[in-house]
């Protein structure tokens, strides 16, 4: 039996640097996207792919994370006196539906060594890592999209994505051959080798993995067996790598629109869409967007 993907890992505890000062004193996963955090968009996206157990590794400003995830009695009374029982739902929609750790990484050491601060709290059970500030809009939910691969091989899969070359350098890129899935040849593959941030002459493939991945636990005692990198750092990349050495890793280009909201243009792109598609604002937004001098 394949056993159930229960838990996620939410690492949030990078510097942040392509978005100072705003993330001088606050991490980036609480940047807002028209108004809820990166990290609401990531955690919704993992209850509507039945995923309730969430574990958030922080660094710096962990109070403003754990406070948006905590109840607030203070604000939920303040909004029932005034009656306003929308968005005091709303507010309680966030704290509800979900079950909350936390764990520490207290020097940035790299994405890998971010992930595996939350073995002890993962257990021996496959788990999801979602990046929030890659935002993704879709139909499916992409971890779901990914969950449904998982459950059918019972192995590791990451979320992938065609990034042109002149950009393939700021990602961790795959060379992998298609395997046939649902009957289609060009979504699912089998991932046999990865490289992180190659020069666009070195890349394998145009195949970039985003930040959406299905691990199963070995991966754990994978990154352990890595050496760090550049500056110190363990990469996620590495651990997976050393992982495809025993296991299988699969990579699923899924269906989706991705965008980087941990980069100022990015995030900038992410906004105008997601307010466009909002019914309370996106009318107006659009007039609005229309009578600028472009
Ligand atoms: P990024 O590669 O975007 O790095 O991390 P960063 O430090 O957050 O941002 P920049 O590039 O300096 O602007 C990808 C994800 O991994 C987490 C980040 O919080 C982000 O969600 N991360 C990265 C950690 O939790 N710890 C680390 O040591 C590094």
């Amino acid at each position: 039996m394949i056993a159930k993907v229960r838990k996620a890992v939410f690492p949030a505890a990078g510097l942040g640097t392509r978005f100072l000062p705003a993330t001088k004193a606050m991490p980036k996963e609480m940047l807002p996207l028209v108004d809820k955090p990166l990290i609401q968009y990531g955690v919704e996206e993992c209850i509507h792919s039945g995923v309730q157990n969430i574990i958030i590794v922080t660094g710096r400003g962990k109070s403003a994370i754990e406070d948006h995830f905590d109840v607030s009695f203070e604000l939920e009374n303040l909004l029932a006196t005034r009656n306003k029982k929308e968005l005091l739902q709303q507010v309680r929609d966030i704290s509800g539906m979900i079950d909350v750790s936390y764990v520490r990484q207290k020097e940035a050491l790299g994405l890998g060594h971010a992930v595996l601060r939350a073995k002890e709290l993962v257990g021996k059970e496959p788990f999801a890592v979602i990046l929030s500030d890659d935002v993704i809009d879709s139909e499916v939910p992409c971890l779901r999209q990914l969950i449904d691969v998982y459950e059918f091989y019972g192995a590791s899969v990451v979320a992938l994505m065609e990034v042109p070359k002149e950009f393939i350098s700021a990602y961790g890129v795959v060379d992998a051959e298609p395997v046939d899935h649902n009957g289609s040849k060009n979504r699912l593959y089998r991932i046999r080798n990865m490289v992180e941030k190659p020069k666009p002459e070195d890349a394998p493939s145009n195949l970039a993995i985003i930040g959406r991945y299905v691990l199963t636990p070995e991966v754990f005692t994978s990154i352990e067996a890595v050496e760090p990198g550049k500056g110190g750092e363990i990469q996620l990349t590495d651990g997976l790598k050393h992982l495809l050495r025993s296991r299988p890793v699969y990579g699923y280009k899924f269906e989706g629109t991705r965008f980087d909201a941990g980069d100022k243009l990015g995030f900038l792109k992410a906004t105008v869409e997601f307010a466009l598609k909002r019914h309370d604002l996106g009318n107006e937004f659009r007039e609005y967007l229309r009578h600028l001098k472009l």
